[in-house]
C-alpha cells in the first residue's frame, strides 16, 4: 500500500522552502485522514447473535476469562480455509432507515489440521441471519458427518465470529462453513465501503474496498490473517445500471428480478491461493480505457468525466511498460490475466495493490495535461510501479505476519524507482530516492524514539498494532537498507536471489529470513565477496534501529563509527545485541577517481591506510549506504576548495550529500555550524536540482529561526546572491519562462529558483509574477500561468500585492473546481504581508461556509509559517482556544498539526514563558490529540534557545561575510 505519508514525500519535494504550498497540502490531507477516522466511531454496534444454549454468552463476551482462544488476536490455526464462495450485493440507495446495506452469503471449505471443538472465524460489524438457532451452518464434504453446533456468537474485542461445536472436527478431513449476513456500506474507508462524488450537481454513490490491513472481515466472514491464502470466488449482484469489477476477469453476467426491479448477477473466476487482504470488488458507474488486445489486459478505471477528458491516458500509457518491466526484472510473468488500475474518489491510503484490481487516489492515477503539475505526473508513474512491483513481492510471495511488513514496503519503495526510471528513461527519477527516502527518514531515525525495521511477531497483535507498522521507518529506511543490500550485492545477483525466491515461494508465505537465504544462494554462486553472510549484514540494520556516522581522518587513515543522534545529549534506552555497531559497506573517491571495490567497516574503529591522503576523499557514493559521512577538518577543507573550483568533479548527488551531511553534523556538533554553511558557497555555481534542494531544506530551519532577527538582512542578502545566477540561468533556459525544459529535475529546480528568488526580493521575479497575476485578474477565465509554477507565482503576487490581488485569489478559490488548484490559492492566500489581511482571513478560517472545516487548521498554519502571520496566527489560537478546541478538537490529527504549526519559529525565552502561561491557561479546557504536540513544542522551544544562543552570532557575521551585492538581480 502506499501510505498517507508516501503522498507527503512527493509534495515535500515539490513544495520549497520559502513556499507554504506543501506543506499546507500534507497537513490538509492529514486532516482528510483524521476525519476519515473519526467516522469510524458511527459505524453500527453489532448485536451478538446468540443461540439458546448460550443465554449468557454477552456478559461473557463482555467480561471474559483473558485466556480463552477467543480472546486472542491470533488464530489457533487448528482449522485453515481452502476455498471460499462469496456473494455480495451492495445496495446503493439508503434503506428505509436511511442507512446503506450490503447483504451478502459465503461458504468457506475448511481443512480441519487439528482435531478442535472450536472455529474461530473473523468477522467484524456483521450481522448474522441465524441458521436454525445459529449464525452459522456446517456441512460435511466428502460425505463425512459434521459436529452439530452447540453455540455460536460474535466476539467484538478480537472480531471473531465463535463457533463451538458439541463435538470435535476430524483432523484432516474437509467441511463447508456457510453463513448469510448484512453490514453497513458506511464511507469509513475501510472493508466494502461507500464512495460518494459529484457529477454535477448529482451525487454518485460507489462500492469498493479497502482490505489492508485486517478489514476483509467487515465484507464477509474470513480467517483474515496474510498466511491463510485460499481461493476465491466472489460473485456480485447489483443494480443494472453499473459495472462491477473484482481481482479476476468476469465469466458470467446474467440479469436477475429482484423485488420487481432488474439487477445483474456477475460472477468472476476464482483466484488463485491468495491472501484476504489483497481482495479487491467495485460496483461504480465509472468508465475505462483500454489498449485493445493487450495481454495481460490493462485498463484504467476513473469517473466517466476523467475518462472523456483522457486524464487516464498518461497511466494507460505507462502500465503495461511498467508491468512488462517487472515480469522481466522478476523472470516470472505477471501471474494474472489481466491488471486493472482504478481510481478512486474517496480514499484512505495512496494506493493499494490489490491483486489484479489495483485501488488509487485519484491524485495518484489521473494525470491532466492542463491542470497538472510535474510533480502530478511524477507521483502517478511512481506510484503506479509501487503497487505493481507488489503484484508479485507481497501478492505472489506474500510475507506471513505484518511485522515483516518493512520488507514488502521497503522493497516496494525501493524498485518503485526502478519501474518509474524504465518507463521516464530521462528524469534519473532514481536519484530522488536520496531526498524523498533516504535523508527524509534519517530524520526520524536519528532520535533516540525510532525503532528497528523488525518487530516480533508476538508484539504485532492488535489491528492497532498492525496499523502502526506503516510507518515511515518500514517505507523509507526499508527502501534505503534494500537499495544499499542491491547495490554491493550487485544487480545481476540480486535479481538473482528474488528470482528463486519469488519462484520458490509462489502461491506461499514467507519471513525475511527467507529472502535472506535465497540472496545467499545467489551470492555463493556468484565472483561476489562479502565479509559476512547477507543475513549476519542484513540484521545490523534492521535489528536495530538509528544508523551510524563514519568518520575518517585523512591524516592516519583512521576511521570510525558511532550511532548518528542528532541531539547529541540524547540517551538511547533500547538495547542492541549489536551494540550499534553496523558492518558498513564504504564505497570512496579520491581526488575525482572512485574507489574499485567497497572497503567494509566492521568494528568501532580501523586504520584503512587508502584513506591516509593529502587529496580530496569522499564517502558513499551517490549516497548508495544508509549512513552518515564526517571528515577531518583539513579534509573538509579540500572538499569545499574542489567544490570552489569546479563543483562537477564531485558527483551531483554527493554534491547534496556534503550539504545535507554537514548540516545534520553540526546539529549533532559533529563539527562547526560555519563549515556547514559553507557548503553552500558553490551554489552560486550550481544549476543541479538536486544540491539545491538540499541545502534550501537545510536552511529552512534558518529562516524560521532568524527571519524575525538581524539576521535575517545579511541571510537574504546572502541567498539573493547564490540564487541570482540560477535564476538567471532558467530564464534563459526557458525562454524568459514561455517553455519548459523536458527534465524532471530541471522543472522542479526551475520552481525552486522562481520560489527563492521571488522570496528574496530579487526584483526581476517579483515583477514576473505580478505580471503573470495581474494578465491572469485580466482574464479570469484564462490562467496561463503553467501548473508548475501557479504555486510560486500565486504567493509572490499577493505577498507583493494589496487588497484587489487577495481578492482575487480569492474569489478564484471559490470558484475553484478542481481540489489541487483550490489548495494552492488557499495556501498563496496566507503569503500577504499585510496585517489586517491575515488578521481577516484567521477569521473566515473558523467560518466554515468560507474555509471547509477539514482546511481550518492548515490555513491557519499556513498564515503561521509567513513571518507576519506568525504572531497573529499565535495570538489567534491563544485567545480562541476553547473555541476552537469544542469545534475541532477531540482526537482529532490536524489538532496537534496546529500547535506544532504555530510554534515552529519559537526560539526566545519570551516565547518559552508564552508557551508555558498557555499551557497553564487552559489545562482546564483541555488540548485532546494536542497534548504531546504541546509538550514537543516546549521542548523544542527549548532547544530552539540553545541553538539560537549558540549560534546567532556567528552566523550573522558568516552571512555579514558572504553576502555580497547581486548586481544581474
Ligand atoms: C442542477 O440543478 C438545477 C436545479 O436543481 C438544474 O436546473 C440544473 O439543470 C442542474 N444542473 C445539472 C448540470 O444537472
Ligand atoms: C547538553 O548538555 C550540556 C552539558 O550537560 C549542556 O550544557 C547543553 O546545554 C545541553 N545541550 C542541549 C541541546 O540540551
Ligand atoms: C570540471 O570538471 C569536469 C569533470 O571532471 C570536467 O569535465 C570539466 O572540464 C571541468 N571544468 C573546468 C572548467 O575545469
Ligand atoms: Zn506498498
Amino acid at each position: 500500500m502506499a501510505k498517507g505519508f508516501y503522498i507527503s514525500k512527493v509534495l515535500a519535494i515539490v513544495g520549497i522552502l520559502f513556499s507554504v504550498a506543501a506543506v499546507a497540502t500534507i497537513i490538509a490531507l492529514a486532516v482528510v485522514y483524521a476525519q476519515e477516522i473519526n467516522k469510524n466511531d458511527i459505524a453500527p454496534t453489532v448485536t451478538p447473535s446468540t443461540t439458546s444454549a448460550g443465554s449468557n454468552s454477552t456478559a461473557e463476551s463482555t467480561t471474559p476469562p483473558a485466556n480463552e482462544p477467543w480472546n486472542k488476536y491470533r488464530l489457533p490455526g487448528s482449522v485453515i480455509p481452502d476455498r471460499y464462495e462469496v456473494e455480495l450485493q451492495p445496495y446503493l440507495k439508503k434503506n428505509d432507515e436511511g442507512l446503506y446495506i450490503f447483504k451478502g452469503n459465503s461458504n468457506v471449505y475448511i481443512n480441519c489440521v487439528n482435531a478442535t471443538d472450536l472455529i474461530l472465524i473473523h468477522s467484524n460489524k456483521l450481522n448474522y441471519t441465524l441458521k436454525g438457532n445459529h449464525s452459522v451452518s456446517l456441512e460435511g464434504v466428502d460425505g463425512s458427518n459434521p459436529p452439530a453446533i452447540r453455540r455460536t456468537w460474535l466476539e467484538v474485542p478480537t472480531q471473531y465470529l465463535v463457533v463451538q461445536l458439541e463435538s470435535s472436527l476430524e483432523a484432516g478431513k474437509n467441511y463447508k462453513l456457510s453463513a448469510e449476513f448484512t453490514g453497513e456500506l458506511a464511507d469509513d474507508l475501510a472493508g466494502f465501503y461507500r464512495s460518494e462524488y459529484k457529477e454535477g450537481n448529482e451525487t454518485r454513490v460507489i462500492a469498493t474496498t479497502q482490505m489492508q490491513a485486517p478489514d476483509a472481515r467487515k465484507a464477509f466472514p474470513c480467517f483474515d490473517e496474510p498466511a491463510m491464502k485460499a481461493n476465491f470466488s466472489i460473485t456480485l449482484i447489483y443494480e443494472k445500471q453499473y459495472k462491477a469489477i473484482s481481482n479476476m476477469p468476469n465469466i458470467s453476467t446474467d440479469e436477475e428480478i429482484i423485488n420487481g426491479e432488474t439487477w445483474l448477477r456477475t460472477k468472476f473466476a476464482e483466484t488463485p491461493k491468495m491472501s484476504t487482504y489483497l481482495l479487491a470488488f467495485i460496483v461504480s458507474d465509472f468508465g475505462y480505457i483500454e489498449e485493445p488486445g493487450s495481454t495481460p489486459q490493462i485498463r484504467i478505471w476513473a469517473r466517466e468525466k476523467a475518462i472523456n477528458e483522457s486524464q487516464g491516458q498518461y497511466a494507460l500509457n505507462v502500465t503495461g511498460k511498467i508491468l512488462n518491466f517487472f515480469d522481466q526484472y522478476y523472470k516470472v510473468p505477471y501471474p494474472l490475466p489481466k491488471s486493472d488500475q482504478i481510481a478512486l474518489p474517496d480514499f484512505n491510503a495512496g494506493a493499494m495493490e490489490n491483486w489484479g484490481l489495483v485501488t488509487y487516489r485519484e491524485t495518484a492515477l489521473l494525470y491532466d495535461e492542463k491542470i497538472s503539475s510535474i510533480g502530478n505526473k511524477e507521483r502517478v508513474v511512481t506510484v503506479i510501479a509501487h503497487e505493481l512491483a507488489h503484484q508479485w513481492f507481497g501478492n505472489l510471495v506474500t510475507l506471513r505476519w505484518w511485522n515483516d511488513l518493512w520488507l514488502n514496503e521497503g522493497f516496494a519503495s525501493y524498485v518503485e524507482y526502478l519501474g518509474a526510471d524504465h518507463v521516464e528513461e530521462q528524469w534519473h527519477i532514481k536519484d530522488l530516492i536520496v531526498l524523498n527516502d533516504v535523508y527524509r527518514v534519517m530524520e526520524a531515525d536519528a532520535l533516540p524514539s525510532s525503532h528497528p525495521l523488525t518487530s516480533k511477531e508476538d508484539e504485532v497483535q492488535t489491528p492497532a498494532q498492525i496499523s502502526e507498522q506503516f510507518d515511515s521507518i518500514a517505507y523509507s529506511k526499508g527502501a534505503s537498507v534494500i537499495r544499499m543490500l542491491d547495490s554491493f550485492l550487485t544487480e545481476p545477483v540480486f535479481k538473482q536471489g528474488l528470482h528463486t525466491y519469488l519462484t520458490d515461494f509462489a502461491y506461499g508465505n514467507t519471513i525475511y529470513n527467507n529472502l535472506w537465504t535465497h540472496l545467499q544462494t545467489a551470492v555463493d554462486n556468484s565472483t561476489i565477496s562479502l565479509p559476512q553472510p547477507v543475513k549476519e549484514i542484513m540484521d545490523r540494520w534492521t535489528l536495530q534501529m538509528g544508523f551510524p556516522v563514519v568518520t575518517v581522518d585523512t591524516t592516519s587513515g583512521k576511521i570510525m563509527q558511532k550511532h548518528f543522534l542528532l541531539d547529541p545529549n540524547a540517551t538511547v534506552d533500547r538495547p542492541s545485541e549489536f551494540n550499534y555497531i553496523w558492518t558498513i559497506p564504504i564505497s570512496w573517491m579520491k581526488n575525482g577517481i572512485e574507489g574499485p571495490d567497497y572497503y567494509w567497516l566492521q568494528k568501532t574503529e580501523d586504520v584503512n591506510l587508502t584513506f591516509s591522503t593529502s587529496e580530496w576523499l569522499l564517502l558513499n557514493i551517490d549516497v548508495k549506504g544508509y549512513y552518515r559521512v564526517n571528515y577531518d577538518l583539513a579534509n573538509w577543507q579540500r572538499l569545499l576548495t574542489a567544490l570552489q573550483n569546479n563543483h562537477t568533479v564531485i558527483p551531483v548527488i554527493n554534491r547534496a550529500q556534503i550539504i545535507d551531511d554537514s548540516f545534520n553534523l553540526a546539529r549533532a556538533k559533529y563539527i562547526n555550524t560555519t563549515t556547514a554553511l559553507d557548503t553552500t558557497k558553490f551554489l552560486y555555481n550550481e544549476t543541479e536540482y538536486m544540491p539545491w534542494q538540499a541545502a534550501l531544506g537545510s536552511l529552512s530551519y534558518f529562516r524560521l529561526m532568524f527571519d524575525r532577527s538581524e539576521v535575517y538582512g545579511p541571510m537574504k542578502r546572502y541567498i539573493k546572491q547564490q540564487v541570482c545566477p540560477l535564476f538567471l540561468y532558467f530564464k534563459k533556459l526557458t525562454n524568459n519562462w514561455e517553455n519548459r525544459h523536458d527534465g524532471l529535475m530541471e522543472q522542479y529546480n526551475e520552481v525552486n529558483a522562481i520560489n527563492t528568488a521571488c522570496s528574496n526580493d530579487i526584483q526581476d521575479c517579483q515583477t514576473l509574477a505580478s505580471g503573470l497575476f495581474e494578465h491572469w485578474m485580466n482574464d479570469s477565465s484564462n490562467n496561463t500561468i503553467h501548473p508548475n509554477l501557479r504555486s510560486s507565482i500565486y504567493c509572490s503576487a499577493i505577498a507583493t500585492g494589496e487588497e484587489k490581488e487577495w481578492d482575487f485569489a480569492w474569489e478564484m478559490f471559490q470558484k475553484a473546481t478542481v481540489a489541487a488548484e483550490a489548495d494552492k490559492l488557499r495556501s498563496a492566500l496566507a503569503c500577504s504581508k499585510q496585517p489586517w489581511i491575515l488578521n481577516r482571513y484567521l477569521q473566515y478560517a473558523l467560518d466554515p461556509t468560507k474555509i471547509r472545516r477539514q482546511d481550518a487548521t492548515s490555513t491557519i498554519t499556513s498564515i503561521a509559517s509567513n513571518v507576519v502571520g506568525q504572531t497573529l496566527a499565535w495570538d489567534f489560537v491563544n485567545s480562541n482556544w476553547k473555541e476552537l478546541f469544542s469545534q475541532y478538537g477531540g482526537g482529532s490529527f490536524s489538532f496537534s498539526n496546529l500547535i506544532t504549526g504555530v510554534t515552529r519559529r519559537f526560539s526566545t525565552p519570551y516565547d518559552l514563558r508564552q508557551l508555558e502561561q498557555f499551557k497553564k491557561d487552559n489545562e482546564a479546557v483541555g488540548f485532546g490529540s494536542a497534548a504531546r504536540a504541546l509538550d514537543q513544542a516546549l521542548e523544542r522551544t527549548k532547544a530552539n534557545i540553545n541553538w539560537v544562543q549558540e549560534n546567532k552570532e556567528t552566523v550573522h557575521k558568516w552571512f555579514i561575510a558572504e553576502a555580497g551585492n547581486s548586481a544581474e538581480c
